[in-house]
């Protein structure tokens, strides 16, 4: 057996038969990013037609590589597109959708000549969203205004499915749930936002607005926002960021009330110990 680095993508390995013909019988040490390792078989046999030319040389033309769906083994090559506060994505709140697809398209353009597999895409950075929403306001950090649709509409969840999936990228929803203001923002918060649903559970802590995690209404909250989007969107995974309480600024987080309602209703637990069962609910 003689180990080959075939074409500028993968590599194939071939064996020479009795007749001492090259003949590429197998490239399963090619793993494609999302369906997994390859083998030369018949296309008409191929799951789904999954298959890609090119890869099985001096085969029959009806031989193809196809791929598995088989459990993934690859690695998880991912990157993060965060939103908040416009680190990575849209690089202006202000511009036209038009120039923000272009620049998403960029990116994953980017992703893809990576060989990277995956995105991990802020889509609710502070209780906003970067998709159509009915239960929480669009992002600030999408439109410059918190609340406010794109003009013209669209849908930066759904696109982002669409074109990564044509790339072969997945693509995983990445929530922060608690977090519903950054630190030293101003902006009024719209009537559906979660701090506005929950003004009992919401906190001003180290200048951030950040939701009580030990609330179970915050929490059944945070369930359906996700139901939603995994009911509606071809998203591959959810990315569940800052589940926790907020980093300490050496004050107290002001949950006093709801650990009292807790041990009135015959909790036990001490309050370090509830906090991290609170954790452990969500997740
Ligand atoms: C979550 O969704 C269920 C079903 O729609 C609804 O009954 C419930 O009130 C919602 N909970 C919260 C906290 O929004």
């Amino acid at each position: 057996m003689i180990w080959i680095a075939g074409t500028f993508f993968c590599s194939l390995i071939f064996s020479i038969s009795s007749s001492s013909q090259v003949k590429a019988d197998s490239c399963d040490i090619y793993s494609h990013p999302q369906y997994g390792i390859g083998q030369c078989i018949e296309q008409n046999q191929c799951p789904n037609a999954l298959y890609q030319s090119g890869l099985c040389e001096s085969q029959p033309a009806n031989i193809k590589c196809c791929f598995s769906l088989g459990p993934m083994t690859e690695e998880f090559r991912a990157v993060w597109i965060a939103t908040v506060t416009n680190i990575d994505w849209p690089s202006s709140r202000t511009a036209t959708p038009a120039q923000q697809q272009t620049e998403l398209i960029n990116i994953l353009n980017t992703v893809q000549k990576l060989n990277m597999n995956a995105v991990v895409f802020q889509i609710r950075p502070v209780g906003d969203t970067f998709y159509a929403s009915t239960l929480e306001p669009w992002s600030l950090y999408l439109t410059g205004a918190h609340g406010k649709a794109p003009s013209p509409l669209w849908d930066p969840l759904t696109f982002i499915v669409s074109e990564a999936h044509k790339r072969n990228i997945e693509v995983h929803a990445w929530l922060n749930p608690y977090r519903g203001r950054m630190s030293g923002a101003t902006y009024e918060l719209s009537s559906n936002h979660m701090a506005k649903r929950f003004p009992k559970y919401a906190y001003t802590y180290n200048k951030y607005i950040w939701m009580d995690p030990g609330s179970v209404e915050v929490q059944q909250f945070i369930v359906n926002v996700t139901e939603d989007i995994v009911r509606r969107y071809g998203v591959d995974g959810i990315h569940m960021d800052d589940y926790f309480y907020p980093y300490s600024d050496g004050t107290e987080f002001p949950d006093a009330a709801t650990y009292t309602a807790y041990q009135q209703t015959g909790g036990k637990l001490n309050k370090g110990d509830w906090r991290r069962s609170n954790v452990n609910t969500l997740i």
